[in-house]
């Protein structure tokens, strides 16, 4: 079931608009993050994510270098099937994939080591990382770059994977220079905006900064990064609607679900620059 949102047009009568949404950016799994603290928080946000058009969703902890344990696959892909046993019991119809945002804290390929296997969407080539709020680090330039690599299977793995940068729009040098968030992408990474930016969920510029990287064809998709249920209930609600302004009918369906389905199928991503 998906969920319906009205669309007036001029004053004609409102017709249904299906939703439909693959979210690859979600902290749903509880007890790993600053996410839901226990799992009955992850079962509402999978009611409201079914509830509101969501059919399939990237579970995507934080994943830090941290001086005590950090965060490794095999601990995401358990509460995983955790969640997904709970979801079945309660007859709630949500595909949860595995994934996780990984700080750049160091340079890329020495945090993809240490991470092996990694969880990349899906099981796809797509990895999803976030870097600093205030500060773009300069190892970014190299990070693509595979040298001091010891794992002869990441070694080969790594020209491969596709690095995602979550949120640019959030970044304090890219609010300040949007020219930035281009570099990233001559860098060779995929940009993700957030659907909470877009609701004003982190205030005007930020919200602004979104919509001029979405005109201007850099986005590769949207997500939530929703942590709770009332998150992520709001940031559909209030963003998708600013996204379909910002991007039209067909830009957002490339931005919700077309583009994320062809991540999860390790497929080439459409760019919203090729379509204008
Ligand atoms: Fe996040």
């Amino acid at each position: 079931m998906h969920g319906i949102i009205l669309i007036r047009q001029g004053h004609r009568r409102a017709r249904p608009c299906f939703l439909t949404m693959i979210d690859l950016h979600c902290h749903i799994l509880s007890a790993l993050d600053d996410g839901p603290k226990v799992i009955e928080e992850s079962v509402e946000m999978a009611r409201v994510a079914v509830a509101k058009g969501i059919h399939a969703l990237a579970a995507s902890p934080h994943v830090l270098e941290t001086q005590s344990a950090t965060l490794n696959r095999e601990q995401i892909e358990q509460a995983l099937i955790q969640l997904r046993e709970r979801l079945a019991a309660e007859g709630i119809a949500l595909e949860l994939l595995l994934g996780a945002e990984y700080y750049l804290s160091q340079d890329f390929p020495h945090l993809m080591e240490k991470h092996f296997p990694l969880a990349s969407l899906g099981g796809s080539r797509y990895v999803l990382i976030e870097i600093p709020i205030t500060y773009v680090p300069p190892y970014l330039e190299y990070s693509t770059l595979h040298s001091g690599i010891q794992n002869p299977e990441l070694q080969k793995e790594l020209p491969f994977l596709r690095p995602i940068i979550a949120h640019p729009e959030r970044y304090l040098e890219v609010l300040r220079n949007l020219k930035v968030a281009e570099r990233f992408r001559a860098l060779g990474y995929l940009l993700q905006v957030n659907l909470g930016s877009l609701a004003g969920r982190y205030g005007r510029s930020v919200r602004k900064t979104a919509e001029k990287m979405i005109k201007a064809g850099w986005v590769d998709f949207v997500a939530t990064d929703a942590h709770s249920a009332s998150a992520l209930a709001e940031v559909l609600d209030h963003g998708i609607k600013r996204l379909r302004k910002v991007a039209g009918e067909e830009g957002t369906r490339i931005l919700i679900e077309e583009n994320p389905s062809r991540v999860l199928q390790g497929l080439p991503l459409r760019s919203l620059q090729e379509d204008a």
